[in-house]
């Protein structure tokens, strides 16, 4: 082999196809989570439980648990149960998100509503019935992992979802509209707890279900906790920058509901910058895994460059 051929090779080598990982693991997640939810009677309830979650989106909540539960050592078999339910819950928030009595949204993941199309009463039930199924999903179908480590992974999806996580964020981001001063720190607490609660729990659940150790827990949190606000202020970038089309939900809400935001604190540039240095951070974290944290790397990477 001539030098310039060994240099190509060790350069494929080194190259790490994301989209090729995040379209197969889609293919994986979409066909556990079809196969996760049969409609039986009442039909109708089934039916609109499906409509959302099966309605595409990037499921990074999925993949992440599945990859991290891979760096530590475990199987996808093992991690996929908890990275469908880690989605179940991720799309009841959304639907409750979407209600008139929240953000009253009428498109998302370029679909109507939940509400839009099976009415508010139905909507606000096939949320319910989501949440409920994703404990009941783990604690029946995970397969090869001690009773311990299960028992941690409800205990974090459990506090995730509530008033220490996902919910507590919701609560003061609803607090929040409206208001012409918000500070930094309230900013920070609701992305923390609205977003960055589920990735941190997609994360650790994975990892957990390995069996990972206390300081490898605590890098990965790190990552999870910045690849989080990090996927937040985009977020934000994203609802000035791009179109519905690219969104597939409401572009330019949030100026609209005057909505406190990282632009609306920092500016654009200075958004963009912030996401950078975050990510910068996350990746750092993953020093100590070597090659194994490919997948992790260019997760965090693509959070930045995405335009969705
Ligand atoms: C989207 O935010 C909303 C969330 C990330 C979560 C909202 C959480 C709830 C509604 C609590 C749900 C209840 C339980 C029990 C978990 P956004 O409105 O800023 O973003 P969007 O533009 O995508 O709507
Ligand atoms: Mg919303």
């Amino acid at each position: 082999m001539v030098l310039s051929d060994k240099r190509q090779m060790s350069q494929k080598e080194r190259h790490f196809d994301l989209a090729a990982y995040l379209q197969e693991r889609q293919t994986l997640v979409e066909a556990a989570l079809d196969r996760s939810l049969p409609v039986i009677y009442p039909e109708k309830i089934y039916e609109a439980m499906r409509y959302s979650l099966l309605a595409g989106g990037k499921r990074l909540r999925p993949i992440l648990c599945l990859a991290t539960c891979e760096l530590i050592g475990g199987t996808i078999e093992m991690a996929m149960p908890t990275a469908c339910a880690l989605e179940m819950i991720h799309t009841m928030s959304l639907i409750h998100d979407d209600l008139p009595a929240m953000d009253n949204d009428d498109y998302r993941r370029g679909k109507l509503t939940n509400h839009k199309v099976y009415g508010e009463d139905i909507a606000i039930l096939a949320g319910d019935g989501l949440l409920a199924y994703a404990f009941e999903h783990v604690a029946i179908e995970t397969k090869d992992v001690p009773y311990d480590r299960l028992l941690r992974i409800v205990a974090i999806l459990g506090r995730a979802v509530g008033a220490a996580g996902l919910v507590g964020g919701q609560v003061v981001d609803l607090e929040s509209e409206g208001k012409t001063e918000v500070c930094l720190e309230t900013l920070n607490f609701i992305h923390n707890h609205k977003t960055a609660a589920l990735l941190e729990a997609s994360v650790t659940s994975g990892s957990i279900l390995a069996g990972v150790s206390d300081a490898d827990l605590q890098r990965l949190t790190h990552y999870a906790q910045h690849i989080g606000l990090a996927f937040q202020i985009v977020d934000d970038v994203l609802d000035i920058t791009a179109t519905q089309e690219e969104l597939g939900k409401t572009a330019g809400k949030d100026l609209r509901a005057q909505k406190a935001t990282y632009p609306s604190v920092w500016g654009l540039e200075e958004s963009k910058q912030q996401a950078q240095v975050l990510v910068q951070k996350a990746k750092a974290e993953l020093a100590g895994f070597g090659d194994r944290a490919k997948p992790l790397i260019a997760i965090a990477d693509f959070i930045t460059a995405r335009t969705h």
